[in-house]
């Protein structure tokens, strides 16, 4: 798949003519929107997976030197948390330029706190794109994030607030926390 994804997700039209969508964020999303909305509110996805498995040319590396950054794996039985957004159609034109490098739109069906559920959109970085890095040990993805950085700012950056976000939604995620570990074990160093 090309590595930019603008063109792939403008012919993506899920919702037809709806003015309201809820967008489900599971990484920087979860600490930072830098667009407007009209409503934020912890959600899930069921059957998915947080991972640091893409590769960031354009925002936490750069094209000599990527970074990582989350994408989401599906995965039976399990839950990814994060915060949903109610968003006006013209944010998904925002966000397929900031996303270009890999990300398309899927729908989904995201579930609130209250139990109320709603169908809407998240971005996904599936293993077909040119930046996609997959798999490796926490260890091994803590090192990498260790020592990149790009335009957006350090690659740790990104993972520590993510995970201090999760803290603060009293939210579980094995996999982030591990590297956060391992990281804070190397900037100790
Ligand atoms: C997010 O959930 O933060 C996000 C991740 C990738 C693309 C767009 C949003």
């Amino acid at each position: 798949m090309a590595h930019d994804t603008q063109a792939i997700n403008r012919a993506r039209n899920l919702f037809g003519d709806q003015q309201q969508i809820w967008l489900f964020g599971y990484g920087s999303l979860i600490f930072k929107a830098d667009f407007d909305y009209l409503e934020r509110k912890p959600a899930r996805i069921d059957n998915w997976s947080r991972r640091f498995w893409q590769g960031s040319h354009d925002h936490r590396g750069t094209p000599g030197a990527p970074g990582r950054v989350a994408t989401l794996i599906e995965s039976p039985g399990t839950v990814c948390a994060g915060m949903a957004y109610l968003v006006t159609p013209e944010v998904f034109d925002h966000l397929d330029h900031r996303e270009k490098n890999g990300y398309l739109r899927f729908t989904t069906e995201m579930t609130f706190h209250d139990g109320e559920q709603a169908q809407g959109l998240v971005y996904i970085a599936t293993e077909d794109n040119e930046a996609y890095l997959g798999p490796a040990s926490e260890e091994h993805i803590a090192q990498h994030i260790f020592s990149a950085a790009g335009p957006s700012g350090p690659n740790d950056e990104y993972l520590l607030r993510l995970a201090d976000s999760l803290r603060d939604l009293n939210e579980d995620d094995p996999h982030v926390y591990s590297i956060e570990e391992h990281l804070q074990a190397l900037k100790k160093d």
